[in-house]
């Protein structure tokens, strides 16, 4: 099986992305920087896209700019939509369950994994709940796992990456976060399997660096930049008067969303650096 994420494997950043030109800025910076990089698609997002268009594109332009770049299904409820990303040749597959008990969040994720590992597809799964708004998903509350639940999942699932709810919440913080550090480290002695961190958005560059510390830290999640760079790249547009009714050229608001998205991932990635 071709798990291109494991206990060996690089970190990650996980962007999402919604068209082919989000991804399409993300890979361009990817390639810039050199980094492997995760693309991913929300529930929203993938159910409005053309899913072989995509996956044709992301295979095509990876392979002429020669970087690793991998489509994941992100925080995925349906098993309908879990179905359709293996089909149409996804590389890893998230089933969200965890706002279900212990027992049926276990058993969700081993009927996925069933589904999954036979067509070379990896599965990630989330214990504890991460807080906040994702696309069309709000959770709220402490956003922190119980270390017997992640023990107990571990031992009666064959998950590929797992997403532990440490302190981290999805969109704008609020406050400064209180991240758990110490679950973290608790968690990567217990299992060898690459853990997740949603909730990217908003941690500072010397956060990020320290979560990526944790050789268990393999991949980190960030999409709520990237829809803010999307809209700066509009700002941007209406600040050098380019959205005039006279002469309006869409290659220039294209251009500027391209290069704004560009940058953000950049900044990102270089944390990876040395
Ligand atoms: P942010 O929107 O806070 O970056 O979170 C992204 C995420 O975790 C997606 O699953």
């Amino acid at each position: 099986m071709k798990a291109y994420i494991n206990p060996n494997s690089p970190h990650f950043f996980a962007f999402n992305i919604w068209d082919i030109a989000s991804a399409k800025s993300i890979m361009d910076a990817a390639q810039i920087k050199q980094k492997p990089i995760i693309l991913q698609t929300s529930m929203k997002a993938f159910s409005l896209m053309d899913l072989e268009a995509m996956r044709f594109f992301v295979t095509t332009y990876a392979k002429k700019k020669a970087i690793p770049v991998y489509l994941h299904l992100d925080h995925c409820k349906k098993i309908e939509m879990i179905q359709e990303a293996i089909a149409t040749g996804w590389d890893s597959v998230m089933i969200d369950a965890s706002d279900k008990l212990l027992d049926e969040n276990m058993e969700l994720t081993n009927y996925v994994t069933e589904l999954a590992h036979g067509k070379n597809v990896l599965v990630e799964s989330e214990v504890g709940q991460v807080s906040g708004v994702e696309d069309d998903i709000t959770v709220s509350g402490t956003g922190v796992a119980r270390v017997e639940d992640i023990q107990k999942f571990l031992k009666n699932t064959n998950v590929d990456m797992l997403a532990v709810a440490i302190g981290t919440a999805h969109g704008q913080y609020m406050g400064i976060p209180d991240l758990h550090y110490d679950l973290l480290q608790q968690t990567g002695e217990m299992t060898k399997i690459p853990l997740v961190i949603h909730g990217g958005t908003g941690l500072s560059d010397d956060t990020l660096r320290r979560l990526f510390s944790y050789q268990s830290v393999k991949k980190i999640n960030i999409s709520t930049d990237v829809k803010q760079a999307y809209r700066l790249g509009i700002e941007r547009c209406y600040k050098e008067q380019e959205i005039k009714e006279k002469g309006f050229d869409p290659l220039k608001v294209t251009g500027r969303i391209h290069d704004s998205i560009c940058k953000m991932a950049m900044e990102k990635l270089s944390l990876l650096e040395g």
